[in-house]
């Protein structure tokens, strides 16, 4: 794909669905008892892939092209699958299900494409494991195709968290509701909490202590079908807020941006890098919000420690970012980036490298220097969504014409990425 700078954004558009929160409609709609509808579901690969493997598990799930409904089947309704399950791209999908068919009396494997087959699956498969489900790695290895030979009695655990992922304690927890007794998840950082607040929403009880990091839930659990309406994602929301900060004479709006406080570690950041971003039309019951930006004057910054889980999957276009901030920004604390769609911290300064920018990889992160002008190149997305989306970002700043390779992962998270960006441009630089 051939992409040009731009010299101006301006307008407004709608973000599309949180993926986390599209991904959790669908399984907790299965797992309870009675219909789901969702509005706003996230119609990406990856959550699709989620709503096809249910398919494939038996329950019955339609599109109506503006809701999405479920029978709820319950714990015990789930069917084994005929054949090995596809989950795509799509790291949310195995492991949360990895959870779920831990508690089931059948055995499923789960398989995905290349990137998938690479990314570490212990972390999960280890407290399953002592929670009694039997689950083995393609050849002995923690690594994709995984199957699950689940049982309906799980032992509870008490289980630290050896990586602060959200992604390991929701396949926990889906694990916790399905046995009996009282099992306790102590969480390294405190991370993404759409789980939690589905279980509650669905009509099941979870406790979280005030350090944020000890939960506790006590199974079997019982849900029954709600509505879900999906607020949109904060983390597609970041390459606007960047496209914005960093093109010239730019002045966006981006509606329906969720901004639950486990994912708004971006806005933290921006402000204290001194962009000109304004939270306004704030909707508490919904968590949303509507978020303003313009062409920034930009300072660096150091993000490390705590903040680091609220903005995890925001840190490549917060390094774009950082090439235009003045000074030296340095990510810390941020190794899980190596095991996401990519290995991201070669990913992000390998490509933008290529672009003209300053920056260094670091064993937990990365350096920064800035403001640093950026040229046109051949860049490649590596077949992850979100290189890709910072790239493409990139390219509205760069002089002369950028080549993205692979653009089409986009659509894992986010199929109308070009469409948005097309509206927004006011301005093509000559
Ligand atoms: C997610 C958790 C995070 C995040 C991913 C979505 C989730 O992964 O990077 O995009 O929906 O639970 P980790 O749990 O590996 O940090």
């Amino acid at each position: 794909m051939k992409l040009q700078p731009k010299n101006s954004l301006q307008g407004s558009i709608q973000i599309p669905a949180d993926k986390s929160i599209s991904h959790r409609s669908i399984m907790f709609g299965a797992l309870a008892k009675g219909t789901t509808t969702v509005t706003n579901f996230l119609r990406g690969e990856d959550c699709l892939s989620t709503l096809h493997a249910f398919q494939r598990l038996g329950v019955p799930i339609t599109d109506d092209g503006t809701t999405i409904t479920i029978e709820g089947v319950g714990f015990s309704g789930l069917q084994p699958a005929d054949s090995p399950i596809d989950v795509g791209n799509s790291g949310t999908t195995i492991r949360l299900m990895m959870g779920i068919l831990a508690g089931q009396n059948f055995s499923t494997t789960l398989f995905g494409d290349d990137s998938l087959a690479k990314r570490p699956m212990n972390r999960v498969m280890l407290p399953l494991r002592e929670m009694g489900a039997i689950l083995t790695g393609d050849n002995g290895s923690e690594f994709p195709p995984i199957t699950i030979r689940g049982t309906r009695e799980l032992q509870p655990i008490s289980y630290q968290l050896p990586v602060a992922s959200a992604q390991v304690k929701s396949a926990i927890l889906f694990a916790a509701m399905q046995g009996s007794g009282t099992s306790t998840i102590i969480e390294k950082e405190p991370t993404r909490n759409h789980t939690e607040e589905m279980i509650k929403q669905f009509g099941g009880t979870i406790e979280t202590a005030a350090d944020e990091k000890t939960i506790t839930i006590t199974g079997p659990q019982q849900f029954s079908g709600q509505e879900v309406i999906v607020p949109g994602d904060i983390s597609s929301a970041a390459f606007f807020l960047v496209a914005g900060a960093i093109t010239p004479n730019s002045q966006i709006s981006l509606t329906n941006v969720g901004i639950n406080p486990s994912r708004t570690g971006i806005l933290t950041i921006m402000e204290a890098m001194k962009a000109n971003l304004v939270v306004v039309d704030q909707d508490q019951q919904n968590q949303s919000a509507t978020l303003a930006i313009k062409t920034s004057d930009l300072k660096a910054t150091t993000i490390e420690g705590a903040i680091i889980p609220k903005l995890i999957d925001e840190l490549p276009i917060i390094a774009l970012l950082a090439t235009q901030a003045t000074g030296t920004t340095r990510i810390k604390d941020a190794e899980e980036l190596k095991v996401k769609e990519t290995n991201r911290i070669d990913a992000t300064a390998e490509e933008l490298q290529k672009m003209g920018a300053d920056i260094t990889p670091t064993a937990d992160g990365l350096t920064i220097k800035g403001p640093t002008p950026l040229h046109g190149a051949k860049v490649d997305s590596r077949g992850d969504h979100r290189i890709g989306m910072m790239l493409a970002v990139a390219s509205l700043i760069a002089q002369g014409d950028t080549e993205l390779v692979r653009a089409e992962a986009i659509n894992v998270s986010y199929p109308g990425f070009f469409a948005d960006l097309e509206n927004l441009v006011a301005g093509e630089t000559s």
